[in-house]
């Protein structure tokens, strides 16, 4: 098929098909590509046809190796999808311009990590997540979206849904924390906003769910590693967010690194198609993660490359992330009659189904354009979102004697080795968010109080191992100068300010940590600081909840800021100085030390459960340690307080399967402050067929008070809100007695009860 019969064949679609295209984008399969991806497969060789499932990556992020001669694959066709395209506009449009060399002009997918922003750069995605507020997150997709599909992007590998009850585990700060139903509803927003359930749009770029799955269950918290569990669990905790954003429409799913009890994601059959297409229909495609296949070697289930290529294939992986085995190996096994023709067609069409989904036989550039895109790219309107978002997601998490909001004319030092960085307000996975474009810690307060000084104080990591690995080193001679600066300026301020915890080089992928405190060197500081006598405010830095029991009794104030993003300076100002009243809430729980960890709300009672200060003897609790977290899930306190009003039922005996509960409740701000309180409920089932938590949460709402102002918060709960997996892994409800939980967090709550039978 020439040039000439292609352009024929893609306007007669367009005239045919474009008012029925829009109307069922949303949908997942669109039936009129058929004829056009028929037509088309039919003139495709095979070598063309592995050409589609291949993805090459021009830059090196975190694999073993780059593609030294991307151009030229791309330029025959081997290589149809290509991520990590970087360097300036005309860069990159000759890159995407080499798909009109290829023989039969099919354009190319262009990936790329878009986590948390793009160069309008957001809070990482855990620090997101605790705004509680979905459609500000949406949002952050949308611009997200906006500003990288101008500079040449079709495809994000976002959202990263994995749930983690393993702080240890360094890519925690790439998700939604520790609960399924929180974790679903932000997979969705954040879908939506890539794609405004609407391929076609010039300005949506397709989502790529990730990592399916189970990837935050890594054993021991240590990145790639095993994840065995069972399905009662993967159901009921971890599967949920993956389905939440397919059924928001995702066009992709990236399969994780890790094994799921014995066999390698990759080359896991149950999951890739008797579950995600099976039973969720998933119709988009599935990708590997980084160099995976290739990986199935060392997992020690395929002997050689060709083998694990041909297990990927048929498990039901349809493009290969950079590892490059099926344009290697599949037509070999193909003419070996070890794989089938039918599936590298039906991966093919998959890919193929996705290009046409997203527009670009139309128009394979998309919105890229370069001058749009300085127009639409950190626009005022882009900044204030992040300057919100940062705002929002801040957890305050002590306030002493209301040491904040300061005064903005109090004489401030400003101390910690990230106050006057501005690199460190970014995230290992931020590629694209320029330095200069970010407002650091120091400018954001100097902007507000000129008088505001800063000294570094001191160097970011003292632990031996740790600086040897990142190839870093500690100088003690320099540690006892800059402690020294920094007591000085402490003893001239007011009120010191320390922005300490982890670089950004200490979360991330492959960043797991034995010790999740915050380095010792700092943590010393901190200690010199206090003996100044004068309030100390923690600006805590981090990419995971930190065991920082023991840093607390240093600080008069502590606000986790996680990596806050392009406005971070801004942001920080605004709460310290009292412009935002702090609304954040923890998703993660944060564990007194490491021992107890995994550590989550929704836990089970066990047979012996202990209660605080009770009976020791016997019980599932520690010799050594108490079983409750330092903060809870849903923590985070505010410049005003909330007081809340018991539970109002509409009844406590329902007795129709469609019945609707209805639950309300009186909430006041106490304080002489107007904020925002995230009002949570949770359910228990107490008595069913098999151990279900202490608690879930099920539903929350955000509202707004004016000091002293009170609202009424209502929910409704139907059996949907009753249902679980039971052991035959139906979802369903069992009538009888049910608690339901509505409070500030998850442990600070109202109680009532009701009876629900059929
Ligand atoms: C990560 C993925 C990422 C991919 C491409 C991998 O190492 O696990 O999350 O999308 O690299 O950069």
């Amino acid at each position: 098929m020439n040039k000439q019969t292609i352009l024929a064949l893609i306007l007669a679609h367009i005239l045919l098909f474009v008012p029925y295209l829009s109307k069922c984008q949303s949908k997942k399969i669109n039936h009129s590509s058929d004829s056009f991806i028929d037509s088309l497969m039919i003139e495709m060789s095979i070598e063309e046809k592995l050409g589609q499932l291949n993805l090459i990556s021009t830059f090196v992020r975190t694999g073993p190796f780059a593609n030294k001669r991307g151009a030229e694959k791309m330029k025959d066709g081997s290589a149809g999808n290509v991520f990590n395209l970087m360097g300036n506009s005309s860069s990159i449009q000759s890159k995407l311009e080499l798909a009109e060399d290829t023989r039969l002009d099919i354009p190319f997918l262009s990936g790329l990590d878009i986590i948390h922003g793009f160069k309008t750069v957001f809070p990482v995605p855990l620090g997101m997540s605790c705004t509680w507020d979905t459609t500000l997150i949406e949002k952050t997709a949308r611009v997200a979206a906006v500003e990288g599909s101008a500079r040449g992007y079709n495809w994000t590998f976002s959202p990263m849904v994995d749930i983690s009850r393993d702080p240890r585990w360094g890519r925690v700060m790439e998700g939604s924390g520790e609960d399924p139903y929180l974790g679903s509803k932000i997979a969705k927003a954040m879908v939506r906003g890539y794609q405004e359930n609407d391929l076609t749009r010039p300005d949506a770029i397709m989502a790529c769910v990730k990592h399916f799955a189970l990837y935050g269950a890594a054993e021991a918290g240590r990145d790639y590693n095993v994840a065995d569990m069972s399905l009662l669990t993967m159901y009921q905790n971890y599967l949920p967010p993956y389905k939440a954003a397919i059924d928001a429409g995702a066009g992709s799913v990236m399969v994780s690194f890790n094994e799921i009890n014995g066999v390698p994601a990759t080359a896991n059959h149950w999951l890739l198609t008797d579950l995600l297409r099976d039973q969720w229909g998933f119709e988009g495609f599935v990708v590997t993660d980084y160099n995976a296949i290739q990986e199935l070697i060392e997992h020690g289930v395929a002997a050689d490359y060709k083998e694990a290529a041909e297990l990927a294939l048929a498990a039901g992986v349809d493009m290969d992330m950079v590892s490059e085995g099926f344009v290697a190996y599949l037509k070999q096994s193909l003419d070996q009659g070890k794989i089938t023709k039918e599936q590298i067609d039906t991966a093919v069409r998959r890919v193929l189904e996705a290009k046409y989904k997203l527009g670009l036989f139309k128009d394979p550039y998309k919105d890229f354009d370069p001058q749009r895109a300085d127009r639409v790219t950190l626009t005022p309107e882009n900044k204030n979102v992040a300057k919100l978002a940062a705002q929002k997601s801040f957890v305050l998490l002590k306030n002493d004697r209301q040491v904040l909001p300061l005064n903005e004319n109090s004489k401030i030092a400003l101390v910690g080795p990230f106050a006057d960085n501005r690199a460190e307000m970014l995230s290992s996975w931020s590629p694209l968010g320029d330095v200069e474009n970010i407002i650091s810690i120091l400018e954001g307060l100097k902007k507000r109080n000129p008088n505001v000084i800063y000294a570094q104080g001191t160097q970011v990591n003292n632990d031996t191992l740790f600086n040897k690995k990142r190839k870093g080193e500690f100088d003690i001679a320099m540690q006892k100068k800059l402690v020294n600066e920094a007591l000085h300026i402490a003893n001239e301020s007011d009120v010191i300010v320390a922005v300490l915890g982890e670089s950004k080089e200490m979360s991330g992928e492959a960043k797991s940590r034995t010790d999740i405190s915050i380095p010792e060197c700092q943590v010393e500081l901190l200690k010199a600081l206090k003996v100044t006598g004068k309030p100390v405010v923690l600006l805590m830095m981090s990419g995971r909840p930190l065991t920082i029991e023991n840093v607390l009794q240093y600080t008069d104030a502590t606000l986790a800021i996680w990596r806050p993003g392009t406005e971070a300076g801004n942001a920080v100002a605004n709460v310290l100085f009292g412009d935002y009243n702090p609304s954040g809430k923890l998703t993660m729980t944060f564990p007194r030390s490491v021992g107890q960890i995994p550590i989550y709300y929704n836990h089970k009672n066990t047979g012996r459960p202990y209660v605080e200060g009770g009976e020791e003897n016997y019980l599932s609790n520690y010799l050594d340690e108490r079983n409750s977290p330092l903060f809870p899930f849903g923590y985070g306190l505010s410049y005003t307080t909330f007081s809340y009003d018991d539970i109002v039922l509409s009844d406590s005996l329902m007795t129709t399967e469609s019945s609707i509960l209805k639950v309300n409740i009186k909430v006041t701000n106490t304080g002489d402050v107007a904020g925002e309180e995230t009002v949570q409920l949770y359910l228990a089932d107490p008595v069913a067929s098999i151990t279900r938590p202490v608690k879930e949460l099920k539903k929350f709402h955000k509202v707004f008070l004016a000091p002293r102002e009170s609202k009424n918060v209502n929910f409704e709960i139907t059996t949907d809100d009753l249902k679980f997996y039971n052991a035959s892994l139906e979802y369903n409800w069992e009538p009888g007695r049910f608690i339901i939980y509505i409070g500030g967090d998850s442990q600070s709550v109202q109680r009532a009860e009701f009876v629900w039978q059929k």
